[in-house]
């Protein structure tokens, strides 16, 4: 079994399906409404089990039900909840999120407060690779310094802001398209991605939605397209996909290899409503890399 540790935010959104996003003082009926648990480490996380590795979350919630089920259902998931503490005067984050008939959304996010910075952490003897958010900055470094420490990869979601001395610790930082660009002050993927080589000692990457993962190899820009998929949610896919793409390197694969498979997992996800719970097993996975097709093959 191969054990990763992920370090940073679990939280859980309520979705309510609406015609029409909300703008005046009134009851708005929705017409279906779900209650997705979310947050990169905890999407990995769920991940990380679907596709058959051993997940170890550290992460902070409140002491309100949210946060009871939270743990409930990364539990369920089969993800190893003993470093998932809960402060008993502290929020868990949570969302209302409204979705209307075309898809667009309107957000009112609770960030979680008071949660403290509980690193007191029991791990197993073995962790093969490590996984680090930005939204808890102390139990990234945590982890991070561990992974470092130990010579197993350990692989940063850059997601702004992202502090310089925590991306430094990473070997891998994987970029969203807003996490470069604001790291780098350049939104351009190749201009961007030599910036971030140069600032850090790790390997580089940034992931781009549809348009598929952008990596930084021996002084140039080398593009995996995204595969091509019937694409219903995307809500999670970038957490999903460093979860995978995580898992894989902590299996011995090299960082293209990874990115095929993180990105086979990521574009499942996509053609599933539901969030994580779209999440695909490793059976799905594996079937895609043999036959499926990427954007640019056709
Ligand atoms: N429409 C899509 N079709 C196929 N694959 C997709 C699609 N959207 C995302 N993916 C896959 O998921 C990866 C990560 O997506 P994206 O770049 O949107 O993450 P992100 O910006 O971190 O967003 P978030 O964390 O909010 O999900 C992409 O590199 C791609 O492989
Ligand atoms: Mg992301």
């Amino acid at each position: 079994m191969t054990n990763i540790l992920l370090a940073g935010q679990a939280v859980l959104d309520f979705i309510f399906e609406v015609e029409e996003l909300p703008t005046k003082p009134e009851k708005y009926r929705a017409g279906a409404a779900q209650i997705i648990g979310g947050g990169c480490a905890a999407n990995a996380a769920v991940a990380v089990e679907r596709l058959g590795g051993q997940a170890f979350i550290a992460t902070r919630v409140g002491g309100d039900p949210v946060g009871q089920t939270i743990a409930d259902g990364l539990a369920a998931e089969g993800v190893n909840i003993d470093n998932l503490f809960r402060a008993d005067d502290g929020n868990s984050s949570y969302s209302a999120i409204s979705v209307d008939r075309h898809g667009d959304r309107q957000i009112v996010n609770l960030r979680g407060t008071g949660l403290g910075d509980p690193l007191d952490w029991t791990l197993p003897e073995r962790i093969d690779a490590v996984l680090a958010d930005t939204r808890w900055e102390a139990g990234a470094t945590q982890a991070l310094t561990l992974a470092r420490e130990r010579g197993i990869p350990g692989v940063l979601d850059g997601e702004s802001p992202i502090p310089q001395a925590l991306a430094a610790l990473a070997s891998h930082v994987v970029f969203s398209m807003q996490g470069i660009a604001h790291f780098t002050g350049d939104s351009a993927v190749g201009a961007a991605l030599a910036v971030a080589a140069h600032r850090l000692p790790g390997w580089v990457a940034v992931t781009d939605g549809g348009n598929g993962t952008y990596h930084w190899k021996d002084g140039s820009v080398v593009h995996t397209p995204a595969f091509r998929v019937h694409v219903v949610d995307t809500l999670g896919a970038g957490d999903v996909f460093h979860g995978a793409f995580t898992l894989a390197l902590a299996e011995g694969l090299d960082e293209g290899a990874a990115i095929r498979f993180a990105s086979a997992t990521a574009a499942l996800k996509c053609t599933r409503r539901g969030g994580r719970a779209g999440t695909p097993s490793r059976a799905e996975v594996a079937a895609l890399l043999r036959n499926g097709q990427t954007a640019a093959a056709e």
